[in-house]
């Protein structure tokens, strides 16, 4: 099977601000505001293939069909938590009426394998287009994880949004799900023998709450 695209958002706006969130003396408050920041600008790439209605309204001036989303095409985003609660607070400012799910997913530091401890998902997912967030797609497996127990649902689409890749997490999840778009603002050289992104930004969940 064809594998389907990775796109790079090679928007200036989003690697200007990737490469002040990967500096090493960026502080706690400015890697959060910077990662909702390119939470936004992800969410507006992502959301570029959204259909559109037409309906007529009044300007002050006079009356013309005009451009809305259709409203058929419903939205939920799901986090991966921790990391993924950093760009998703960003996509909410630009869709703020998107339902939002939750996967709580931790690495095991042996085995680097993903073990899930909360699931909890809008209701309706089914009728629902899924934007998954999760900042590092590292080994691959916590994105592979969260795939299969979203698919158990059969939602109406599934796209992956993360901000860094490494190129062995990218080559495992299109062997695993290799019908899901992936979205990234960057691809890295490799992982390091903790499975951490290099050169990366180190851990997200840590930089992002100030917890090491
Ligand atoms: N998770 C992170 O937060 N950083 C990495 O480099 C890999 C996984």
């Amino acid at each position: 099977m064809k594998s389907a695209p990775i796109t790079i958002i090679d928007h200036p706006l989003v690697q200007h601000k990737l490469t002040l969130m990967r500096q090493v003396e960026t502080s706690t408050a400015k890697f959060r505001q910077l990662l909702k920041e390119i939470g936004m600008l992800l969410a507006y790439e992502v959301t570029r293939d959204l259909p559109l209605k037409y309906e007529a309204i009044q300007t002050p001036l006079a009356r013309m069909d005009a451009p809305m989303l259709a409203s058929d095409k419903k939205l939920a985003i799901v986090s991966i938590l921790r990391a993924g609660q950093g760009l998703l607070d960003g996509m909410l400012e630009l869709m703020p009426s998107a339902r939002v799910g939750h996967i709580g997913l931790y690495r095991d530091p042996t085995t680097h394998l993903a073990v899930e401890y909360y699931f909890k998902l809008p209701h309706d997912v089914e009728h629902r287009e899924i934007l998954i967030v999760d900042p590092m797609i590292a080994t691959g497996n916590s994105a592979v994880a969260a795939l299969d127990r979203l698919k158990e649902y059969h939602p109406q689409s599934l796209k992956l949004i993360c901000l860094v890749a490494a190129p062995e997490g990218l080559k495992h999840l299109q062997q695993e799900h290799p019908d899901i778009p992936i979205f990234t603002a960057a691809v890295d050289d490799r992982l390091d023998d903790r499975a951490y992104i290099l050169p990366g930004l180190g851990d997200v969940g840590d930089r992002l709450y100030g917890t090491k």
